[in-house]
Formats: C-alpha cells, sequence, structure tokens
C-alpha cells in the first residue's frame, strides 16, 4: 500500500470487481487500452483481481488499485510490468467518475518513486498520439518525450498504430518536464464547460485545433490558392487532415508547433487557420503560417489572428524572432505581415519545393519583440 495526499495505491479486493468492470469497459478506457477484453465483464474483473493481478506483483512488477483516501472507493489502475535490465514499462486508467481530479497524475508519480526506491533505473509509458490527456499526466509526473514508435501498438483489429515513447529515469527530478510552449489562456473548467484556452480581441478568437475540426481544416486546406502555399503544394488526402487534427494537442505538447483555428468571436464560427511552428528552439526562432477560409477574406481577420499569435509567442512562449515567409506574387498575405508588424528581409530563391520537381522563390519576413532592439 502507498499513501499520498490525492489517491492511495493498494492491491485489489474481491469487493472492487464491479468498479473494474464498469472502469475498463468505458469507451475511452476501451480505446486507448486496447489489449483489455472487449467487452471486459465481470468475470474479467473478477480474474484480474484473484489472478492477473497477483501473478504481476509476484513476478517483480506492480499491479495496483488506485483508490480515493477518503471512501477507498476505486478511481482507476496502475501499474508496471517485469523488470528487464533496470527497466520496465508503466501504465495506468482512471474510471469516468475520477477523471480529471489529479488522480492518473498522482498515482503516476508514486508509481515512479516506488519503482526507482525499488531499484528501477528507467521506467518507459507509450501513450497514443490522440490520447492527450495521458501525455500531459507523462508530461506532469516528469516522463521526457523520447520520440514516435510508427506501428508501435496491434488494435484490436489487428491493425498497427504510432505510439509516442515518454521515459523517466531514476535520476531525473520528480517534477513536471518543462514544456516548449505553454497552453492558452482560459484552459480548464469554466462554470462546468471545459476549454481548451483561447486568445481574442474580441473580433477573432483563436482556439487549440481539435479532431472536431477535421471537415473545416480539410475544406480549407483543399482549396487551390491555399494547396499553393502548401509545403509541399498538394492537396490532403482527408484521413491526413484527420489525422493531422487529432494529434494537434499532441504536437502542442512535444513544443513543435501550436496549430490553432480562427474563429469569428461573435458566433464561433469556424474562419482559418494559424500556427506558430517552433522551429528553432535553440535560437528561440519560430514561424507563423495560416490560411483564412473565403468567405471570411478581407475583414483583416489574418492580420488580427497574425497579431494575437506574435503577442502571445513574445510574451507566453519567449520566442526572440517570429518569420514567416509568401510567395512573391502573394500581396494579399504580404499585406498581412506588413500590418502585423512584420519587416521583409529578403528574397529567398527557390527556397520551397514547387509541382512536378520544380522550386518556389520565397519572401522572408521577420518580427521581433518589442522590448528587443537589433543590432544597429
Ligand atoms: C489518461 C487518463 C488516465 C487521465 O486520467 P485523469 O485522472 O483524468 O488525469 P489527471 O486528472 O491527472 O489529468 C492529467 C492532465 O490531463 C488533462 N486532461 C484530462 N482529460 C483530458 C482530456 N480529455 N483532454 C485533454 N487533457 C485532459 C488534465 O487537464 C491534466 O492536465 P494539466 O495538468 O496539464 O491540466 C484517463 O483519461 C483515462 O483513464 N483514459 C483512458 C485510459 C488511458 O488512456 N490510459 C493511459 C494509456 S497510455
Amino acid at each position: 500500500m502507498i499513501h499520498g495526499d490525492r489517491v492511495v495505491l493498494r492491491l485489489w479486493r474481491g469487493e472492487d470487481a464491479d468498479d473494474l468492470a464498469a472502469g475498463c469497459d468505458d469507451p475511452l478506457t476501451q480505446r486507448f487500452l486496447p489489449f483489455l477484453p472487449s467487452p471486459y465483464t465481470r468475470a474479467d474483473a473478477n480474474w484480474w483481481i484473484t489472478e492477473g493481478a497477483p501473478a504481476a506483483l509476484a513476478a517483480g512488477g506492480a499491479a495496483y488499485a488506485i483508490a480515493d483516501p477518503a471512501t477507498d472507493r476505486v478511481l482507476g489502475g496502475a501499474g508496471f510490468g517485469r523488470k528487464h535490465a533496470g527497466a520496465a514499462e508503466m501504465g495506468y486508467w482512471v474510471a469516468p467518475w475520477a477523471r480529471r481530479g489529479g488522480a492518473a497524475t498522482a498515482a503516476a508519480r508514486m508509481l515512479a518513486a516506488h519503482a526507482f526506491s525499488e531499484g528501477l533505473e528507467r521506467l518507459t509509458l507509450r501513450t497514443d498520439p490522440a490520447n492527450a490527456a495521458s501525455q500531459r499526466v507523462a508530461i506532469a509526473a516528469g516522463f521526457t518525450r523520447e520520440g514516435v514508435e510508427r506501428g508501435g501498438g496491434r488494435d484490436r483489429d489487428g491493425g498497427r498504430y504510432d505510439q509516442i515513447v515518454w521515459a523517466r529515469l531514476d535520476t531525473d527530478a520528480d517534477e513536471p518536464t518543462r514544456r516548449l510552449l505553454p497552453d492558452l489562456p482560459g484552459r480548464g473548467l469554466d462554470g462546468g464547460r471545459w476549454s481548451d484556452g483561447e486568445l481574442t480581441d474580441g473580433v477573432v478568437t483563436l482556439r487549440p485545433l481539435r479532431a472536431a475540426d477535421t471537415d473545416d481544416t480539410h475544406a480549407l486546406r483543399s482549396l487551390a490558392d491555399v494547396v499553393a502555399t502548401s509545403v509541399p503544394p498538394v492537396g490532403p488526402d482527408r484521413d491526413a487532415v484527420s489525422r493531422t487534427c487529432a494529434r494537434a494537442e499532441a504536437g502542442w505538447l512535444a513544443g513543435e508547433r501550436a496549430d490553432l483555428t480562427v474563429r469569428d468571436a461573435t458566433t464561433g464560427d469556424y474562419a482559418g487557420e494559424i500556427g506558430l511552428y517552433y522551429l528553432e528552439p535553440p535560437t528561440q526562432q519560430a514561424m507563423i503560417g495560416y490560411s483564412i477560409a473565403p468567405g471570411w477574406r478581407g475583414r483583416g481577420y489574418a492580420t488580427r489572428a497574425a497579431l494575437l499569435v506574435t503577442e502571445w509567442a513574445f510574451s507566453a512562449v519567449g520566442i526572440a524572432r517570429l518569420v514567416a515567409g509568401t510567395a512573391p506574387k502573394n500581396v494579399r498575405s504580404q499585406r498581412v505581415l506588413e500590418r502585423a508588424g512584420f519587416r521583409r528581409e529578403g528574397y529567398q530563391r527557390s527556397r520551397l519545393p514547387g509541382s512536378d520537381g520544380t522550386r518556389i522563390d520565397d519572401i522572408l519576413y521577420a518580427l521581433l519583440p518589442p522590448t528587443i532592439a537589433p543590432n544597429p
């Protein structure tokens, strides 16, 4: 038994069977733990309590119930597998009645401390790229993202899916891993409703790109003039856009890119997209890119969106130099950048891939934060 303020980790007991079955048969648990039986029945729960978990413990792993310290009710499950050469892999789930309350984060931190106190040197964790909640748990529990294992997981139909690999070493600090891209202001519960946070100037609102934006994003990125400014200039496949949207939060948490939808602040209608791409963290240089849907053009929305993103990039992210590029003939986009304060810095010949093996010239624009004066 491991005691913490938020949760306790304890052995499974016979009377936990109903909660265990309900928690593991829940659609989100089933989606992200595809090795669980489906459906997950009371008989499966009884087997785990009497045979599965005791066998895992006997083999030197860990298999605990996450329980409420006050009521002892099951909130979820957490464990790690058999140790091999000083390393093991951790997993956890939290029941729908306990989610978003910090239970998984507390359990992961306690389990990691327990594993290291038993001599483990490396604890890994694998998350589906679409499972942002679990990636946040990994970050909060001090795990570092190490990469993507392509086709690393096998789902119930025998298909393969990608997995992000995370690890924490016994020498790593017991504190959340540093993120390059913070969340947007306002992220959290607001009057009972969840918000992913936003940036707004009262006319346009920017919100993180999500799976629900797939249709709007696909329609926008399929427009001929948007395709022409894409790298490479090829129209997107709907499945690829769907994957991009479902994984947008993973890219944000990885510190690689902040993908945002541009919305009409009054109606919330989708009006386009803008992104901050953190291409060069060692030099604190990032790039922005945007597209506005045809029905919303000509209203200054791109300029407003660029101003909101640049202000956030300088003040909250700590970007020291922002760049953007436009095609030499794309005068409208050049106007947007100039109105957002960017300066034209150069003409980059053959900068981007064009269609059919050609190359495209690009005009480089850059913007510095208001407080950093460039060398005279
Ligand atoms: C992943 C899971 C265990 C998280 O449990 P939890 O107890 O809700 O997690 P916590 O309350 O500790 O929250 C951890 C973070 O995730 C965030 N979070 C929770 N649900 C979220 C969601 N649906 N989308 C995005 N973020 C979410 C929380 O806000 C918190 O982030 P923050 O600290 O940056 O604000 C739970 O969603 C779950 O059981 N999912 C199904 C099984 C699973 O995915 N297991 C892990 C497999 S790798």
